[in-house]
């Protein structure tokens, strides 16, 4: 049995600086546990085919899809990020939908389903990550894979209203149930997921027939390799030219504040710099004491959004300076480029404070490995928002703020600031515990168990074969549970409905589909069933039934 992770964005090990936060997460795992990485290369095909390459690196196979750039861009800064990315962290207003884009979106899903097919053991286990590939399990599923498949949503989930208003939204529904098992960031984002499926298990119910439970779902808070970062913050000097000679100018009198975000409208930057500004004006004795050192690597700069928001963080960024710039120190610091890890972890170890404030973030693994980068002896403060993900998990010792409120940030750099020693340490010491324990293997552990340990699987489900009078009108105290591979228990049969039809798509196509009918018409419906194409086995209350 192996492990295939499948992502749009694959960070291929060769220790530079990983595009964001999903990427680090599943390096991690994946180096903990062995296995295959399959996702995007980075590159358009030429042709408009699909080209794949694998790439050892120890115990990970790096499988990397060059794509059809025409379909690419409606998936990739379509539907993925200009749909889905802003309707997850609460951007409705930011929504860009065209049917146009869900069709590419579906179709370079399917791409990843083809190459995944071609590599796929009998026995592999699937685990698939993010918002790019919500669709996958079901693809996967038609071209007949019976694998158990997981998925890990690395955002929040959104709102349930916002995604009602998505013209697509029983399609989403639809995919995410294709699944054995889902994971979220946080206990809210599990919630929001069960609101919505049920919801939209209401809408639809009134068309079909839904034969099985809601996939399994839980929380599984993505964590860091902790004890490397640490060994790398302590180790490493910031060989980054431009970070090491920001530090280098602010020596041992100025007290870094740093922030590293994807330059993105959930991230809040120029919010953050304004707060700044308003900090220094409320504090002045801070003046010529303290630098914000911001890195903001510019991504997706082909949506509209990201050139606004570069703009805005810029512009922002030039008013702080202008109000508060005094002779030669710096009093804040715009990097747009990445910087390599173990600058960025040195970088972490030298600031007084982490300052990580989006308005919405999934887990926010920057404020995990401000945490583990610190010297135990001194560690700076992390102050963090309390709408990422990481405050559920480190609001023992962060100091949460509000990045809407600039006051609430104002008091929070001053206490950071001000903050003994003694404090400083046990604050610290509650956070590294928790990072510690849940670092990235146990959280790929946890997922990879849970998704193994799996017993019953949720792929029985019903279907529309155009609406018939005969077609399921019952209601459903059906339930029918896959055992084996290979056989199908029915649980439990009301007096109206009473046969279920397990079909199979087509020869050699592994693929099940169940449709369920009334004893009365059972007849007519497997005739109809059967010119559809499909083979067919009937399953009566108490096992299969001989046609
Ligand atoms: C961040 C987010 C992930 C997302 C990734 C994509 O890491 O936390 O949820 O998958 O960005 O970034 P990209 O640069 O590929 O658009």
């Amino acid at each position: 049995m192996r492990l295939f992770v499948v992502s749009n964005r694959v960070a291929v090990s060769t220790g530079q600086s990983a595009p964001g936060g999903m990427t680090v997460g599943i390096e991690g795992a994946l180096r903990a546990h062995g296995g295959v990485w399959v996702g995007w290369s980075g590159k358009a095909s030429t042709d408009g085919s699909v080209s794949s390459r694998c790439v050892a690196h120890g115990n990970v196979d790096y499988v990397t899809l060059d794509l059809p750039p025409e379909k690419f861009q409606g998936y990739y800064a379509g539907f993925a990020n200009q749909v889905l990315w802003p309707l997850c962290h609460g951007r409705r207003d930011l929504v860009a939908y065209s049917s146009g884009d869900f069709e590419s979106y579906l179709h370079v899903n399917g791409l990843f389903a083809d190459e995944l097919v071609r590599r796929l053991g009998p026995d592999d286990l699937i685990w698939i990550h993010d918002y790019h590939l919500v669709p996958l399990a079901r693809a996967l599923r038609a071209r007949g894979v019976g694998s158990r498949i997981g998925f890990f949503l690395h955002t929040p989930f959104a709102d349930p209203d916002d995604l009602f208003d998505l013209p697509v939204h029983g399609a989403i529904a639809e995919s995410l149930e294709a699944y054995d098992l889902l994971g979220f960031q946080t206990r809210g984002d599990l919630e929001s997921f069960r609101t919505f499926i049920s919801r939209s298990r209401a809408s639809r119910r009134l068309g079909s027939v839904h034969l099985t439970s809601p996939p399994r779902a839980d929380v599984f808070p993505i964590g860091i390799e902790t004890a490397e970062f640490e060994s790398t913050a302590r180790a490493a000097q910031i060989v980054d030219t431009r970070l090491s000679a920001i530090f280098d100018r602010l020596g041992s009198g100025i007290a870094a504040i740093i922030s590293a975000d994807r330059l993105d409208y959930s991230k809040a930057i120029p919010e953050k710099f304004r707060a700044f500004g308003a900090f220094l004006e409320l504090h002045p004795e801070y003046e010529e004491r303290v630098c914000l050192v911001q890195v903001a690597p510019i991504g997706r700069s082909e949506i509209p959004a990201y050139a606004l928001e570069a703009a805005r963080t810029r512009s922002a960024y030039r008013d702080l300076r202008a109000a508060h710039q005094r002779a030669e120190l710096p009093v804040a610091e715009l990097l747009t480029e990445s910087v390599d890890r173990p600058s960025l972890a040195a970088a972490f170890r030298r600031s007084r404070v982490g300052l990580v404030t989006p308005f919405r973030d999934g887990m926010n693994l920057v404020a995990k490995e401000y945490v583990a980068a610190q010297d135990a002896d001194d560690p700076g403060v992390l102050v963090l928002s309390s709408f990422t993900g990481a405050a559920e998990e480190l609001s023992g010792g962060a100091l949460l703020v509000d990045p809407r409120e600039a006051l609430s940030v104002v008091r929070a750099l001053r206490q950071a600031l001000e903050m003994g020693i003694e404090e400083r340490r046990a604050r610290w010491s509650k956070m590294i515990s928790v990072i510690c324990r849940n670092d990235a293997a146990a959280w790929a552990g946890n997922f990879i168990e849970s998704l193994r340990g799996r017993r019953e699987a949720p792929h029985l489900r019903s279907t529309s074969i155009a609406p018939s009078r005969d077609a399921p009108r019952a209601r459903l105290d059906f339930r029918a549970v896959r055992t084996a591979q290979s056989s199908w228990e029915v649980q439990a049969v009301s007096d109206r409905a009473r046969h279920l039809v397990v079909g199979r798509a087509a020869p050699g196509d592994g693929a099940r589909t169940a449709f369920v009918t009334n004893n009365a018409g059972v007849n007519e419906f497997l005739l109809r069933v059967r010119s559809a194409g499909y083979t067919t086995e009937l399953l009566g209350p108490n096992g299969p039934v001989k046609l």
